[in-house]
């Protein structure tokens, strides 16, 4: 599956702890709308929502009438089963709907049926300490950012390797930006000349000739600015361009390394 951080233990330990402190923070409750994101850091997160959802179960009772001769109120509580509840799902990407799907807790759902997420999980490429984030580094930006928008709270969950002063710093691959296929040539063209980005790359596929297609047929384009100073600006610049991609959040896990 696709990883962006090194998968070394400590950062492995650091992803499932900042997922489970996310985790911990949401009261679960039974049929619970949720937006699962993507990326590997979500793995762990969707691990803990099944855990949690299991031990929230209560407890059902099933009954067997014991002999069809016999009046109908006489009957026998048979066995209890402890169920765990259920939250409906929406996925950001095609990798988030298997987590779901393979999920016993968690239902795959849609924004036509759950319009209104109580809450979002995902990860980040890169976060500053205004909590701005570059995301879409795995290529799913598009859905990722409407499910965010329909969530009442997002919640980022990320290690320490993460962590920026500005971001740009840190995350060396440039702001990820999915974009129409026939807007490719304008949106490079346009992001060099006039946001004046070092290089603006077309990302091509790995193991397939051409470029990666998003989960919507999209392509991605990578532009790097180098340290970016003024997020907010870059911003609006971006969305004047089809294809935007830099992000702000307000609740954030991070796990320090140890
Ligand atoms: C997917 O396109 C991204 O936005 C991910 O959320 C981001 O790349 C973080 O991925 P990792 O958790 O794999 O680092």
């Amino acid at each position: 599956s696709y990883i962006v951080s090194p998968a070394t233990p400590e950062i492995q330990k650091a992803k499932d702890l900042a997922a489970k402190a996310a985790v911990d923070s949401v009261e679960l409750k039974d049929q619970m709308a949720i937006g699962i994101g993507s990326g590997s850091t979500v793995v762990f997160a969707v691990r803990h929502l099944e855990q949690k959802c299991a031990d929230l179960g209560g407890i059902l009772y099933f009954v067997l009438i014991t002999n069809r001769d016999r009046i109908i109120t006489n009957y026998n509580t048979f066995v209890c089963a402890f169920l765990g509840i259920i939250l409906n799902c929406v996925p950001t990407s095609f990798q988030a709907q298997q987590l779901i799907t393979e999920s016993e807790h968690l239902h795959l759902s849609n924004l036509d049926i759950s319009p209104i997420l109580e809450v979002a999980i995902d990860g980040a490429d890169e976060i500053d300490p205004q909590l701005n984030l570059i995301k879409g580094g795995g290529g799913c930006a598009l859905q990722e950012k409407v499910v965010a928008a329909c969530a009442k709270r997002l919640i980022i969950i990320a290690d320490s390797s993460k962590i920026s002063p500005r971001l740009g710093h840190v995350w060396r691959r440039g702001v990820p930006l999915e974009v129409l296929p026939m807007a490719v040539a304008p949106v490079r063209r346009r992001i060099a000349e006039t946001l004046g980005a070092k290089s603006v790359e077309f990302r091509m596929a790995i193991r397939k000739a051409g470029p990666t297609i998003t989960d919507h047929g999209n392509v991605i384009v990578d532009a790097d600015f180098g340290d970016i100073d003024n997020v907010k600006e870059l911003n609006r610049a971006l969305l004047d361009i089809p294809g935007e991609r830099v992000w702000s959040t307000k609740c954030m896990y991070v796990c320090e390394r140890r």
